[in-house]
């Protein structure tokens, strides 16, 4: 029998794109595009995971429109990053790795200082937490009119994607953010047809899935990053979750990502270890701020003790209802639990921290059985999105820095 890891070592097909294993750098929103321009830095890094052997990297939090960005320092999708899109994607291609961009909107969760409409519009009314301390601290409600119109600019910025050479699109379905906000019955109070029941609920997401399908063609891939669970009370649960996965694969999707957890709301269900909230508070430069997540620092941030394959449980389910591709993600450090997910039959594994500490893991996993990299789950790197520099390992901070 193949060794599962040959498996993952071997090209892989994802809607008749090769890749050369299965290796996939995950979302990882690296904060190195202030202003909405891409770096150097951000170009470079990605190129470093190609270099280390990824069979994909994930451009993180490609918004589908300046007002679906969470901040001002995030893209969106207009010609006026297509120069720098380009050069990512090439110097990608140029190491052997294919490019997925991850196409989201905040939704009613949004901290923009250069936000154009009146407020955050989601689901349903409500209080923008996060736009607080931005002038923003109300969220309203789309009307049908404007859900047509987000669907439309959602296919409208996948379509700009494929057209700037992106090999596939990684659609952002959890987490909290726009599409999951009417997933979710925590925040989707409507009584139309986007709200109520799952199919209702899901009504939004699928209608984005059609008008991104039309957009770049029935031969493009596409996936989808789901929550398996929102992991608060009124949220989705995994149950709901399996459903989920089945309306996306009859709407078309290639593959399921299945993450879990909300950035709003449960952060740590999604990245387990140590608590984000020591880094955030440190690095907040807004006083209230930092005295309101004082305040809700442990409400907010529960524990969730790391563990290699934190999501294998509720991940297998989603694998065993649908045909389509399942990527796991969640706590792949090591060549065994490389291992472990290959051998239960998932298509491909995303890793986010084990490439930020060691952006050669892909050889090194390939080369040693007994290859375990050194991140500590500390979350650090997590906490630095909105610092001047973005990102890095504070294990290894020139990981990424020009040879
Ligand atoms: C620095 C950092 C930024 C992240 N940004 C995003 C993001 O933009 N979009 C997303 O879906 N997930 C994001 N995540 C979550 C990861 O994609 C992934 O789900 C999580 O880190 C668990 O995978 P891991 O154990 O391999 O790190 C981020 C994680 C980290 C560490
Ligand atoms: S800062 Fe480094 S060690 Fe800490 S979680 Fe991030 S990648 Fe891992």
């Amino acid at each position: 029998m193949t060794d599962p890891v040959d498996r993952c070592f071997a090209p892989a097909q994802l809607n008749g794109l090769t890749l050369r294993n299965r290796l996939i750098k995950a979302a990882t929103f690296e904060g190195k595009t202030k202003g909405g321009v891409l770096s150097e830095e951000l170009i470079r890094l990605h190129e470093r995971m190609g270099e280390g052997g990824v069979g994909m990297t994930t451009l993180a939090y490609c918004a589908a429109e300046a007002d679906g960005r969470i901040n001002e320092d995030m893209i969106y999708m207009h010609e006026g990053v297509r120069a720098g899109l380009e050069a990512l994607v090439a110097r990608m291609h140029a190491t052997g790795a294919k490019v997925s961009g991850q196409l989201g909107h905040c939704g009613n969760f949004s901290k923009n200082r250069e936000f154009q409409g009146k407020r955050p519009l989601g689901p349903s009314r409500g209080i923008n937490s996060l736009g607080l301390a931005y002038g923003l601290p109300f969220a309203g409600a789309l009307s049908q009119t404007q859900i047509r119109e987000r669907v439309a600019v959602m296919g409208r910025a996948a379509g700009f994607m494929k057209s700037v050479g992106f090999d596939a699109v990684e659609v952002h379905f959890g987490h909290g953010y726009g599409i999951s906000q009417f997933i979710s019955p925590r925040t989707n109070k409507r009584t139309d047809e986007y709200g109520g029941g799952l199919t209702n609920r899901m009504r939004f997401g699928l209608e984005c899935l059609e008008a991104i399908r039309a957009e770049v063609g029935d031969d493009f891939p596409l996936l989808a990053k789901i929550s398996m669970t929102d992991g608060v009370r009124g949220g989705t649960s995994v149950d709901d979750a399996v459903e989920i996965a089945a309306m996306l694969e009859a709407g078309g999707i290639d593959a399921i990502i299945c993450s879990g957890g909300t950035s709003s709301m449960n952060p740590m269900l999604l990245f387990r270890g140590d608590s984000l909230a020591p880094g955030l508070i440190e690095n907040e430069e807004k006083w209230i701020l930092k005295i309101g997540m004082k305040l809700v620092g442990e409400r907010m941030f529960r524990e969730y003790p790391y563990e290699e394959a934190y999501f294998l449980d509720e991940a297998r389910r989603i694998r065993e209802r649908v045909q389509c591709g399942v990527c796991y993600i969640g706590g792949v450090c090591t060549t065994e639990s490389i291992r472990t997910v290959m051998s239960e039959g998932f298509d491909f594994i995303q890793i986010g921290r084990g490439l930020i500490f060691d952006p050669d893991m892909p050889k090194r996993a390939q080369e040693r059985a007994d290859y375990r990299n050194g991140c500590d789950h500390c979350n650090r790197c997590a906490t630095l999105i909105d610092t001047p520099d973005g990102i890095s390992c504070v294990l290894r901070p020139d990981n990424f820095v020009s040879a």
